[in-house]
């Protein structure tokens, strides 16, 4: 893979993400609260859902068609306040009480706790208003697709997803917990999430759930899911505070069930690569060509072999 042609692509996909984000996210919300929306999302962040958004509306070749285009920038930016909300709550003192995140104060220790609260409400409303422009607005994403994004992306940040899995993660605290158990709260806290980025890109092809491409990239991202939290287990615990941009060591310091208390660093380490080999696999089954798939196979490899 030419690394260059993946920096390049990286750089401009994401440039049009924050230029989207930063036109729709309103600075006018009332009582401050659009000063805090917008410090909790914009300028920040790896922004790997939306990567995985682009990188699959790509390889199904969505973004030919400037309808495929725009469904997959809402998609990317929707996937990305969702996120950006579940940090905002994440860290609140209720939650895992941490005042640093993206290198920064956190939201609730810059703009108070109540509009924290309310600013995560608010990203998590945009999201689902993101995906759903007015006629005229959305450069003809069909009602059709509009809903089955909205759906792909309700199902995984509520209790079958993220939320379901941060509930369990709070009522884990200090619990042995085992690998199945384990496996089950990271693929919703997090998983779900990315699982969901890679089925929305596809979705902005229109391709048919049952098909074939469909389900080899759900199983991508359902492993690449996975793995990305592995690896968040595992950058706790070896990085520094600085290189994260957020407070290292924080699991261990909380007694979190995690895929390093569980396994150790070597074993989580091999879990991961073992998942980025069965995402790699699944893309080599989809039928896909190779080539439609490049941006898709490095994004895989940045997860797992990330250092922040
Ligand atoms: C951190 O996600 C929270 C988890 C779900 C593990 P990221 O590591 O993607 O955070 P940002 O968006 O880059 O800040
Ligand atoms: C967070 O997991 C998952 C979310 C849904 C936000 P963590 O609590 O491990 O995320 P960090 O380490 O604070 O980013
Ligand atoms: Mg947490
Ligand atoms: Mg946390
Ligand atoms: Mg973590």
């Amino acid at each position: 893979m030419n690394t260059d042609a993946f920096l390049a692509w990286t750089t401009r996909t994401l440039a049009e993400v924050e230029t989207a984000l930063d036109a729709w996210v309103p600075a006018a919300a009332p009582a401050g609260l659009g000063d805090a929306m917008r410090y909790g999302v914009l300028d920040g962040g790896k922004r790997l859902r939306a990567l995985l958004v682009q990188a699959a509306a790509e390889a199904v070749g969505a973004r030919a068609t400037p309808a495929g285009r725009e469904a997959a920038l809402r998609a990317a930016c929707a996937v990305e306040l969702i996120h950006a909300y579940s940090l905002v709550h994440d860290d609140m003192p209720c939650m895992d009480n941490d005042v640093l995140r993206r290198g920064k104060p956190t939201v609730h220790v810059a703009f108070g706790e109540a509009q924290a609260m309310l600013a995560g409400d608010a990203m998590q409303a945009l999201a689902f208003e993101v995906l759903t422009p007015d006629e005229g607005e959305g450069a003809g994403v069909s009602p059709v697709l509009q809903a089955r994004l909205v759906r792909l992306l309700a199902r995984a940040s509520g209790q079958a997803g993220m939320a379901g899995g941060q509930a369990i993660d709070l009522a884990s605290v200090g619990q042995a917990l085992n690998e199945a158990t384990l496996r089950d709260m990271h693929q919703r806290k997090t998983g779900a999430l990315l699982r969901a980025s890679v089925q929305m890109g596809a979705a902005c092809g229109g391709g048919a759930p049952e098909g074939a491409i469909w389900q080899a990239l759900t199983a991508y991202g359902h492993a690449m899911g996975l793995a990305f939290q592995i690896v968040d287990d595992v950058l706790d615990e070896t990085q520094a505070s600085d290189k994260l941009g957020k407070t290292a060591g924080k699991d261990a310091d909380a007694n979190k069930p995690t895929y390093v208390a569980l396994l150790g660093l070597d074993g989580a380490r091999r879990e991961a690569a073992r998942l980025l080999g069965e995402a790699l696999a699944a893309l080599d089954r989809s039928g896909l060509p190779p080539t439609a798939t490049t941006w898709l196979r490095a994004l895989a490899e940045r997860i797992v072999h990330r250092d922040h």
